[in-house]
């Protein structure tokens, strides 16, 4: 096993200033502010606007905030992974994207498409050429517009998610911070109670589904959210035990914010108090592969170095999976 580790060495995050709150919601669809708050967490989301604005956008200044707290350029990085399931465009990847609108030049770079495990997917991944030596300095971001596939008539999916990106820098570490640990899994089967129905190659965009409103977010809430508190509150659990971490060892919980009542019970299982969870679920929503960075990002100046976090998530597919993370770095 290698001993240098790859060590996120800084975070940054972009939301868009325009808001749907709950009470906006109420106006388009048959809600209530009390039914959202108790049975999601949520308050508040932000939405992109803005004619030939995309995931790319807020990416981008996502990285650039980045790339600014560690006095870097553009051409310093070696690989940038971007965690999606709302592309700019079907094909090029929006990694591409990111790096032609910052001028990344050096860098080659993919999309990864986990949906809300997109993040801890490609951090585990990123953290592969690092360990290995390949590369020093790679940019994960999370970033999902997922205003772009929600259909504001379904009452069932337009309260949940909002538009965000999150990124963070890895470099080479060897003084037993970065990333320590994942476990990550998937299951197919998932794949009938979360998913967008056309627009893909088994059923590509017609004028038919455009009129049956295929091209939005389907999701059978229940099932996944029962497949959710199992999934996630297990992986957690299983890479404390892993780790030989107990609940006094955690210094914070990092969990995909999906719903407060799937992120409680994770919590719970974990045996670690509320004071020790990231939530911001009450203003940002569901922002798919954006939560994570996004907590990391509101919680920065509170981590100290040799903090143990876990990441934990999950998400369609089904995909799910946890993190270990000895943070690299003091409050600035
Ligand atoms: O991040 C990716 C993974 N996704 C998740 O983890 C999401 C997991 N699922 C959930 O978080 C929850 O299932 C939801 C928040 C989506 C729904 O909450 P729920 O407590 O599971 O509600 P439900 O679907 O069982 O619906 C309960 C009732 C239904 O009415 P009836 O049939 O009991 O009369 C729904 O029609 O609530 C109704 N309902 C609503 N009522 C007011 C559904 N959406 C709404 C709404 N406002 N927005």
């Amino acid at each position: 096993m290698s001993s240098v580790k790859a060590a996120i060495t800084a975070v940054h995050g972009y939301v868009p200033p325009d808001l749907l709150t709950n009470h906006d919601l109420e106006k388009l669809v048959d809600t209530t502010d009390e039914w959202i708050r108790s049975r999601t967490g949520i308050e508040c989301r932000h939405i992109l606007k803005g004619e030939g604005l995309g995931t790319s956008d807020m990416a981008v200044e996502a990285v650039l905030g980045l790339l600014a707290k560690r006095s870097l350029g553009p051409l310093d990085i070696d690989l940038l992974i971007c965690a999606t399931v709302t592309p700019d465009h079907v094909f090029p990847a929006t990694a591409n994207i990111i790096c032609d609108k910052l001028g990344a030049k050096n860098a080659w770079g993919f999309d990864l498409g986990a949906a809300c495990s997109g993040f801890i997917y490609a951090l585990s991944t990123a953290a592969q050429f690092i360990e290995t030596g390949k590369y020093k300095r790679i940019v994960v971001v999370g970033a999902d517009k997922m205003s772009s596939i929600i259909d504001y008539a379904d009452r069932s999916t337009c309260v949940i998610f909002g538009d965000g990106a999150g990124a963070v820098l890895l470099e080479p570490s060897a003084d037993g911070t970065g990333i320590l640990d994942f476990i990550l899994k998937s299951d197919g089967h998932g794949r009938v109670y979360l998913h967008q129905k056309a627009g893909g190659s088994v059923l590509p965009a017609s004028h038919d589904t455009v009129d049956k409103r295929l091209h939005y977010v389907f999701q059978d809430g229940q099932p996944v959210f029962k497949a959710a508190v199992v999934g996630m509150a297990d992986v957690s659990a299983e890479i404390m035990e892993k780790n030989k971490l107990g609940p006094d060892d955690i210094a914070y919980l990092v969990p995909h914010q999906a719903n407060l009542r799937i992120i409680d019970a994770t919590a719970r299982r974990m045996g670690v108090g509320p004071e020790k969870v990231m939530v911001n679920i009450q203003r940002y929503g569901n922002t798919t592969a954006g939560t994570i960075p996004l907590c990391l990002w509101d919680w920065e100046k509170k981590l100290n170095k040799g903090d143990n976090l876990i990441l934990s998530a999950f998400g369609g597919g089904f995909t799910w999976g946890a993190v270990y993370v000895k943070w690299a770095y003091e409050p600035n």
